[in-house]
């Protein structure tokens, strides 16, 4: 089985989505989006973003390469009646399925950050979208003090090495990276931005219950738990998160989680 496929088909990425949705909703808003616009959602999970999107009038693909969250797209859209919101199985490194040009706007929000194959996975985006047209990214980054890239850089001190050759998805946060893989692609660095944005996530209960959330149903964060208590290490890992959420909640009262995140948001015109 494809690694990158069963990473994110372990667990239950939809329990994280949930404590995303505000920021998708606001990240969408936007993006200027009007009827009849042909969005690609790229890595777009069970629909955070296709789905606002869709509301706005747009019609909206979902590509991801977990057929659980495909499955879970397919049916939010259907449960609010998105007619021209649908979602299904593919891998950012390589959409042959999907014709040259054929998108106004292509928006991948921590998404094709995780495909293997970065040079690819920029040909691909600038590939299917028509001249004239954009290309959104949202990246976590290196390093960044929030709570994704802590939680990444945490789960990675009690991980294996990766194998040879592995190129960290957190290379797509620095702009230099960035700049290299769509010059490949074609781009010049003056029609590339970038801008710090923020992402709150948000959940009705503590943040160890977010927590708990993670350790249950966010495949990095299980694969983590899993080396570490192989090396009888699994309660120093859960020390070191608890503590992390709870130093980042702002929320008011302890029952509740909000918690910001800082990413690095790319835009390219083609
Ligand atoms: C952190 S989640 C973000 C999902 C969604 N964009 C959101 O904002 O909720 C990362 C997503 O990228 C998808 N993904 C990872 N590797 C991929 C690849 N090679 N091609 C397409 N999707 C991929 C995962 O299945 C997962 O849905």
């Amino acid at each position: 089985m494809n690694p990158n496929k069963a990473l994110w088909e372990k667990g239950d990425f939809t329990r994280i989505a949930e404590s995303m949705r505000d920021s998708g909703e606001v990240l969408v808003k936007d993006l200027g989006i009007t009827s009849g616009l042909e969005v690609l959602d790229l890595g777009c999970g069970d629909g955070t973003t296709a789905v606002p999107a869709a509301r706005l009038g747009a019609d909206v693909l979902g590509v991801d390469i977990a057929a659980n969250l495909v499955e879970a797209g397919n049916r939010r859209a259907e449960a609010e009646g998105l007619t021209r919101c649908r979602f299904q199985e593919g891998d950012a490194s390589d959409l042959h399925e999907l014709r040259d040009g054929s998108f106004d706007l292509v928006v991948s929000i921590f998404g094709a950050m995780f495909a293997p194959r970065p040079f690819d996975v920029a040909g691909e985006m600038v590939r299917v979208t028509r001249a004239g047209g954009r290309i959104v990214m949202g990246n976590w980054i290196p390093d960044d003090p929030t709570l994704v890239a802590q939680i990444l850089k945490v789960s990675a001190a009690y991980s294996p090495p990766p194998p040879e050759g592995f190129v960290s998805p957190m290379t797509w946060g620095i702009e230099a990276n960035v700049i290299e893989r769509f010059a490949r692609a074609g781009i010049p660095e003056a029609k590339i931005s970038f801008a710090r944005d923020t992402y709150n996530f948000t959940h009705p209960g503590s943040p160890s219950e977010l927590l708990a959330v993670f350790r249950t149903s966010y495949g990095p964060t299980m694969n983590a738990f899993e080396a570490a208590e192989a090396n009888g290490r699994g309660t120093d890992l859960q020390n070191e998160l608890e503590a992390l959420f709870n130093s980042q909640n702002t929320s008011a009262s302890n029952d509740a989680t909000s918690i910001p995140a800082t990413f690095l948001r790319v835009t390219v015109t083609r």
